[in-house]
């Protein structure tokens, strides 16, 4: 288990879970925007990391150019307790 503190918030990923790092926000009360469900298209999911790291960039990260230090909640996964604000709110 993982600790994720989003927009000040502390949240508990599980890592052995098959759900996004989105899915189990929401799962726990966060108030996440997913225009695209989860495909990774939209980019509404997105926060900005501030601390910690992360599973390597997917293909759909990498095709979105997202600026330095962004990354979409539906397709990372937090490796180690960390801190993150959503880029939309
Ligand atoms: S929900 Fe659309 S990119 Fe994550």
């Amino acid at each position: 288990m993982v600790k994720i503190t989003v927009n000040g918030k502390v949240y508990e990923f599980d890592s052995a879970s098959d759900k996004s790092l989105m899915e189990q926000l929401v799962d726990q009360g966060a108030n996440i925007m997913a225009a695209c469900g989860g495909a990774g298209i939209c980019t509404t999911c997105a926060i900005h990391v501030k601390q910690g790291k992360f599973s390597p960039k997917s293909q759909a990260e990498e095709d979105m150019c997202l600026p330095e230090g962004q990354r979409l909640t539906c397709q990372c996964r937090p490796l180690e307790d960390s801190d993150a604000e959503l880029v939309y709110s």
